[in-house]
């Protein structure tokens, strides 16, 4: 049987590695670098790029060690290329390229975004043309995964990535961090429908999206509570959330509706659509997609979360996907901090906290 594949990332603030062979993960190590960004309220890229050069050698030899294995038994090595914060980036070439040099193995540059786009391969055997959704911290777009190296951008956030908006509403609330899990927590005994707030972008034609306005208008609403009232109360936080919630959900579901009804045109045998990313794991959100596929008749796919949120086996696979393709990159290979996956669509207009992402 062939040998596996090692996957390194570093692209953001988790220092990653992991073996793959075929559809099977040997080991995905993932560690994060939350506690070392934390009092500053977002990534210092800085801070992140020392952490990554200085953990990744372990990061490494802790899958080897996972998966029972040295560099001996290992097929090929594949990293993060970009897009990313590009010190990050950099530290995870460096790392590939050493390990190439010193073994002879042949290695593969990998785009960040098609190791999230590729993913439902890996744990569903999707097969191509399906339509994905990547939605997290820093990424928020639909694409047409039509190969490994072969996507069409139908859409995506012209500002604000929706795990920001999430992470800002928590904060504008004095919930803890990330917020995603606390504002979905906090929705829970929320009426979504005290609060009007706007549905960006609904009422335009296409699959692009904006999430920032509708963060402001949260803020808006705490400081007209606090202006009335003196302060929050419990309920008030939870009526915000859910609110907030909703219109994230209403327009994520309606874009996807479409993207979907484009994706379909092409009528592939069994049409399928993937959602990756952190945002994913959000309950209401998930079964809205889940409702928006199954109305189109189009299978639903949502990988575990391990796997949806940034990891190292999604870039292993997806080098191996490349690598069965032909591709290698050489040891001039270069780190790109923007890359984004369709070179023919419109460039993003903003890009997220976690850096320039495509
Ligand atoms: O994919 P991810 O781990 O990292 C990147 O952004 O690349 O996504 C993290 C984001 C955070 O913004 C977090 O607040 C959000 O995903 N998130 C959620 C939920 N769990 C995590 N957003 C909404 N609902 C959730 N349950
Ligand atoms: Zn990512």
């Amino acid at each position: 049987m062939d040998r596996p594949i090692l996957g390194i990332e570093s692209s953001c603030d988790d220092s990653a590695a992991a073996l793959v062979r075929g559809r099977e993960v040997l080991a995905s190590v993932v560690v994060g670098q939350g506690r070392l960004h934390a009092a500053f309220g977002g990534v210092v890229p800085e801070i992140a790029a020392r952490a990554h050069a200085e953990t990744l050698d372990a990061v490494v030899r802790r899958a080897l060690g996972e998966a029972g294995m040295d560099l001996r038994g290992v097929g090929a090595v594949a990293v993060t290329s970009g897009p990313g914060l590009i010190g990050g980036v950099l530290a995870g070439v460096m790392t590939a390229k050493g390990i190439a040099a010193g073994t002879g193995l042949p290695m593969i540059g990998v785009n960040h975004l098609a190791g999230h786009a590729l993913t439902p391969r890996l744990t569903d055997g999707l097969a191509f043309p399906y339509l994905m959704l990547l939605v997290s911290g820093g990424h928020c777009q639909f694409l047409i995964v039509r190969g490994p190296d072969a996507f069409t951008r139908l859409g995506g956030t012209i500002d604000d990535a929706p795990g920001e908006a999430f992470d800002k509403v928590a904060r504008i609330l004095g919930l803890p961090q990330p917020g995603g899990p606390s504002v979905e927590a906090a929705s829970a005994d929320g009426d979504p429908a005290r609060f009007a707030f706007p549905r960006p972008l609904l009422d335009r034609p296409g699959c692009d999206m904006s999430f920032s306005g509708l963060k402001t208008a949260v803020l808006r609403q705490r400081d007209a509570l606090v202006a009335e009232q003196g302060g929050l109360w419990r309920q008030d936080r939870a009526d915000l959330c859910a609110g907030f919630q909703r219109a994230v959900r209403d327009v994520l579901a309606e874009k996807a509706r479409r993207a979907l009804a484009i994706y379909m045109e092409d009528a592939p045998g069994e049409p399928a659509m993937a959602v990756a990313g952190g945002v994913a794991a959000n309950g209401p959100l998930r079964a809205a997609l889940q409702d928006v596929a199954a109305a189109a008749g189009a299978r639903f796919c949502a990988p575990p979360l391990a796997l949806c949120t940034d990891n190292a086996a999604m870039i292993a696979f997806a080098g191996q996907e490349l690598m069965a393709s032909g591709h290698r990159s050489g040891l001039d290979l270069a780190a790109r901090p923007r890359w984004p996956l369709d070179a023919g669509a419109a460039p993003m207009l903003g890009y997220g906290r976690k850096g320039a992402k495509a």
